[in-house]
């Protein structure tokens, strides 16, 4: 229960405290990360964990050049312009946390500071970039599915400890500089970062609770028998 409780209650945090994290916790969060599943057991995930001095270069580099107009350069395929229900969705999320923030559609510089927190990774303390190996970019996308899994695992434990997260893809998208500033070799791919830090109680939008679809409208149930049991072999049913 205490699992689901916290899969339910988790939301995304992008206001931090100046509390700093230890080492040691993000150890035992990794740790935890470490132990999601993956194709044939490849664990294809690696962990560059930053913060201080190397965190400020990327958040810099990262910003200064998205301000002059380089670009978004990520290791991986970009997804571009989301339409149709996806569109819609991405709409309602930013409507919630604007709303929360109060921030009005037409104050273009309020909007321009949120999109700089961003990438900023919204002033967390320490921020974890994920990658993968490259061998496994000729084995298809499932490198990427495995490290999706060890990332909500990451962000889970990072809950469970009272430690806020926020996945982001923003505080990455000049990969270059990351991959610079943190050293990461030239055998991993840059996937994503998450942004961690203690929640600020404070910051509206960390009262944000995204919505979900009813399951009814992405879940399919085949098979099963006219009182809702799925059996192992089917003439057991009859
Ligand atoms: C791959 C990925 C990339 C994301 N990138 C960003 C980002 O760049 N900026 C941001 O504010 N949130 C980002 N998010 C967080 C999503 O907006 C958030 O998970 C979603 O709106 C659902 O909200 P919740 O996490 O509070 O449930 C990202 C999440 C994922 C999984």
């Amino acid at each position: 229960m205490e699992l689901e409780q916290a899969m339910r209650d988790r939301r995304s945090i992008r206001g931090f405290t100046d509390r700093p994290v230890s080492r040691e916790m993000m150890e035992e969060i990794l740790a935890v990360a470490n132990l999601a599943p993956s194709s044939m057991n490849t664990q294809p995930w690696h962990f560059h964990v930053l913060t201080g001095a190397v965190l400020e270069a990327v958040r810099r580099g990262n910003t200064e050049r998205m301000l002059a107009g380089v670009p978004p350069s990520r290791e991986i395929p970009a997804h571009g312009k989301y339409e149709g229900v996806h569109r819609d969705r991405q709409v309602e999320i930013a409507k919630q946390l604007f709303a929360a923030m109060g921030i009005a559609r037409e104050d273009a510089e309020r909007r321009q500071d949120w999109v700089m927190r961003g990438f900023r990774q919204f002033d967390a303390p320490v921020s974890v970039v994920v990658t993968y190996d490259k061998a496994l970019d000729d084995h298809g996308p499932v490198a990427i599915f495995d490290a999706g899994a060890a990332v909500y695992g990451l962000v889970l434990a990072a809950w469970e400890r009272g430690l806020g997260a926020v996945i982001n893809g923003q505080g990455i998208m000049q990969s270059p500089v990351v991959r610079e500033s943190a050293r990461i070799p030239e055998d991993q791919v840059i996937l994503t970062c998450v942004a961690l830090g203690w929640p600020d109680e404070g910051f509206a939008a960390n009262g944000v609770k995204s919505l979900r679809r009813e399951l009814s409208e992405n879940t399919s149930f085949q098979g099963f028998d006219e009182d809702g049991m799925g059996w192992r072999l089917s003439e057991a049913a009859e």
